[in-house]
């Protein structure tokens, strides 16, 4: 590489590019998380929706198999469509964003996806049959893949380096909040034989989309964006904002020096269009490496086969003659909510990479059990209580490694001109696998079907197992670098020895040199975990 350490001594410190972290600051940037409620809330009810008495009976055809009510039960078809069609409108939000994100900025995205919601939500609440139903489900789901992308993109824009992991882990945080309040409406109004039945969990998702659009609109804009825009005044302004810092401030300054630097440098090797992310080779550093990462990343992460258990559990554990397969759905939902926050601190401490093998280990170890176990005594009881255990240890492994760090790692791989683009493809791919995993599963377990019961869990068993080897293979750590020093990382390290490298520069300091080719003298070495 042409350019070499400076000799100022100051400058070596990439600590120092910004300011500590403050509670205020924090909060500020981990309000966006909320959004994460959308997306759980919403993938959610539906699961008991579907098993709901008067819902049968207004949105059911003729059907005579034991979960039938008054003769009526939701098709096979329709329930697949109406599980999966969510995750079709979000695969389009999604990849729309990416561009929209770019245009209009981070924030204003999110806050058009919260009005295109509502507008899903108010169709959804005036259904009366699968039509409008599966019309409202796509709109919503159209904002909902807005959301999505963009607020992890937002959010690991705005964040602290230092804190960064834990704030996107956040998000995740949200989702099973959403997962779970979900549930327990839908088991609150689930004996109710009117309209409000449904009309309730439904009607409830507008309130997620005020509270995260109003709140947003108080925030300030992504100061990485503004940049990308050639608004440095604003740029700065937003700092300030999220810092805590004055205006003025070296913190400020330095920071946003780096912002620019590293954005100067970014554009002379790529522009922001699509083509721009298919670039670059098979390098760690080209684009098109880091596009199928972020979009693998998100395929393996549904591949846990996690949405089994959170949009069929409750199904599922009452075919295989678990008495009470609702409750089964609660506390796998609950352990779910409850794993989440040690991520908060293991991503940080463990770092993702190390984060994303280990629980990929524990999951496929959980999965095969569960396989093994079924396959040899199913039916007895001694193996119901084995396969509600482990699906409990299967969720505490999914919960507290891949459910966070496979959003983690999307934020934080890709350089600031194809960002936006580059996490739109990876939540789209989230939603594409999550739409074909929702499609295919009845087709795989209902009993009419493929009838699989519990040897579906060798299945899943083995695409965790390609979850280990693709962690390791794979996934450069990201923890503790700005995303800046991410893209000095990839440019100079492999997969397995990222986790060694440390920055030994800012871009500032890059820029200054090439600029004033100075002499290469000794330049300090900083470690990864100082603030
Ligand atoms: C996944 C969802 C899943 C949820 C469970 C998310 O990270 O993307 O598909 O339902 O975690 O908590």
């Amino acid at each position: 590489m042409g350019w070499g350490p400076s000799a100022k001594a100051h400058h070596h410190d990439g600590g120092r590019v910004e300011a500590p972290v403050t509670l205020r600051g924090y909060l500020l940037c981990v309000f966006a998380a909320f959004g994460g409620i959308l997306f759980g809330f919403d993938s959610g009810y539906i699961n008991g929706v579907l098993a709901m008495n008067y819902f049968k009976q207004t949105f059911g055809t003729p059907a005579t198999d034991s979960n039938a009510y008054h003769g009526l039960n939701i098709k096979t078809s329709d329930k697949s469509l109406i599980v999966s069609i969510l995750s079709a409108g979000t695969f389009f939000g999604a990849l729309f964003s990416g561009w929209l994100a770019d245009r209009i900025g981070r924030r204003t995205t999110i806050i058009a996806g919260c009005i295109v919601f509502s507008i899903g939500v108010v169709l959804q609440v005036a259904s009366t049959g699968v039509g409008l139903l599966v019309g409202g489900r796509v709109i919503a789901g159209i904002g909902v893949g807005f959301v999505s992308a963009i607020i992890i993109l937002y959010m690991s824009e705005v964040a602290p380096r230092a804190v960064r992991g834990a704030i996107v882990s956040g998000y995740q945080f949200f989702i099973t909040i959403g997962l779970l309040l979900a549930a327990v409406v839908d088991n609150s109004m689930s004996n109710d034989l009117t309209s409000a039945s449904y009309r309730v969990p439904m009607g409830l998702q507008f309130l997620w989309a005020l509270i995260l659009g109003v709140g947003l609109f108080c925030l300030p804009e992504s100061p990485r964006w503004y940049v990308k825009k050639d608004r440095l005044e604003d740029a700065a302004r937003a700092l300030s904002t999220l810092r805590g810092q004055p205006q003025g401030s070296e913190y400020v300054r330095e920071e946003l020096n780096e912002l620019v630097a590293n954005h100067h440098y970014e554009r002379q090797l790529m522009a922001s269009t699509w083509a721009d992310c298919f670039k670059g080779g098979w390098k760690p550093s080209g684009n098109f490496r880091r596009v199928i990462l972020g979009i693998a990343m998100q395929m393996m992460q549904q591949w846990t086969g996690v949405n089994f258990i959170f949009y069929y559990g409750s199904t599922f554990f009452g075919q295989i003659g678990v008495t009470n397969g609702f409750l089964v759905g609660m506390i796998t939902t609950a352990v779910n909510v409850g794993s989440t926050p040690l991520s908060f601190w293991a991503i940080e401490k463990m770092g993702r990479r190390s984060l994303l093998i280990y629980g990929a280990v524990g999951m496929a170890i959980s999965e095969f059990i569960i396989a093994i176990v079924g396959t040899a005594a199913e039916g007895s009881k001694a193996a119901g209580y084995v396969m509600i255990v482990f699906t409990c240890i299967y969720i505490f492994f999914f919960a507290s490694t891949w459910g966070p760090a496979a959003w983690v790692v999307i934020g934080e791989i890709f350089p600031l001109p194809i960002r936006a683009k580059g996490v739109a493809l990876a939540t789209a791919s989230n939603w594409f696998w999550n739409f074909v995993i929702g499609y295919i599963t009845p087709y795989m377990v209902d009993e009419d079907k493929g009838n699989l019961r519990t040897k579906v869990f060798w299945v899943w068993g083995a695409t965790c197992t390609a979850c280990i080897f693709f962690s390791y293979f794979m996934v450069s750590e990201t923890k503790g670098l700005s995303l800046e020093q991410v893209d000095l990382m990839l440019e100079e390290t492999r997969p397995s020895n990222s986790a060694k490298w440390v920055p030994r520069a800012t871009y500032a300091e890059r820029e200054q040199h090439m600029a004033t080719e100075e002499k290469a003298a000794g330049l300090g070495v900083e470690h990864r975990d100082a603030v």
